[in-house]
């Protein structure tokens, strides 16, 4: 697992302002009058559907995933510019947004929609799957943030969007890890966008619950709860288009499952006795 420091692959954190001025210092010159995105889990999804809504609202697409006919697949029809890459890779983070960089000269938009889930008993979860999930919900997304900010605060301009889950919300049973990774993307999304204010950079949390794609087949383990009903990648892609056009801070799809997470927050021993009931 990468960790920060001297044998990390990224820099140790930097005085902020001095990578802004840095990253202004070696941007290179925009090279298309749309505004630029760029999508990872673009190849399957949420980040397909989401690329897609981002292209027709006339966004340049940077489209990044490991699966080169699927990314393919997603740009099908648009200019989008193709970015493999595995950001399980110590490195993989680094690379791939100077490759971004380089590409179109900046970003304004990042989606960060690459993740992956894995359902079971914590007791049996081995340790290689628990550090597989941490990296790529957490840590990989965390080290590409880290990656595009300066550019943006260079810029003064820019968002972030994280994709989070109800289960980092609430906690899901037999989710244990997941819920863990996307709690931490909240926290991470809270604290930044403190730290961001005033810097013209947005942070946006978009917290969907079960949405109907290839992610529980992946996970080895299908969607079996009778609710919520599994909503649609083209629902989340809405949201994340209506989110990122109001600049807002969180977004919950549907809407109602702000109602467990505040449940949880305020009185988490009724959330608790409903769960015993009701599941
Ligand atoms: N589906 C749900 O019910 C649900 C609910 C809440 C939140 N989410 C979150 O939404 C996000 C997208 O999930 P989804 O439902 O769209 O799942 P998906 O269809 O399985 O898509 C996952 C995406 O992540 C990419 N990915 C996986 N491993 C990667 C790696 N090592 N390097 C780079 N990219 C990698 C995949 O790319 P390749 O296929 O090219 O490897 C794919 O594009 C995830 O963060 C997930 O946790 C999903």
């Amino acid at each position: 697992m990468t960790t920060t420091g001297s044998a990390s692959p990224y820099d140790p954190p930097a005085d902020p302002a001095a990578s802004a001025a840095a990253a202004a210092v070696e941007q290179t010159p925009p090279r298309t009058d749309r505004r630029v995105v760029l999508v990872t889990g673009a190849s399957s999804g949420i980040g397909a559907a989401t690329a897609r809504r981002f292209a027709a609202g006339g966004w340049h697409l940077l489209l990044s995933g490991r699966d080169r006919r699927r990314l393919e697949e997603t740009a099908s029809g648009t200019s989008a510019v193709l970015l493999p890459a595995d950001l399980a890779a110590p490195d993989g983070a680094k690379m791939l947004a100077e490759a971004a960089l380089r590409e179109a000269g900046r970003i304004d938009l990042l989606i960060a929609g690459a993740g992956i889930g894995w359902a079971g008993p914590f007791l049996t979860m081995p340790h290689t799957d628990i550090d597989r999930v941490l990296f790529l919900d957490l840590n990989a997304t965390l080290h590409l943030v880290r990656e595009v900010l300066p550019a943006m605060v260079a810029a003064g301009s820019g968002r972030v969007v994280l994709v989070g889950s109800v289960a980092g919300a609430v906690g899901v049973r037999e989710e244990a890890v997941y819920s863990a990774a996307k709690a931490g993307l909240a926290a991470f999304a809270e604290a930044l966008r403190q730290e961001l204010r005033g810097t013209g950079v947005g942070v946006t949390l978009i917290v969907p619950g079960p949405v109907e794609t290839g992610f529980f087949a992946r996970r080895g383990r299908p969607y079996h709860r009778t609710h919520p009903r599994p909503t649609s990648a083209a629902r989340v892609a809405a949201a994340v288009w209506d989110a990122v056009s109001e600049a807002r801070d969180d977004t919950y799809i549907p809407s109602w499952l702000t109602l467990p997470a505040r449940v949880r927050a305020l009185t988490p021993g009724l959330y608790r006795r409903l769960l015993d009931r009701f599941g």
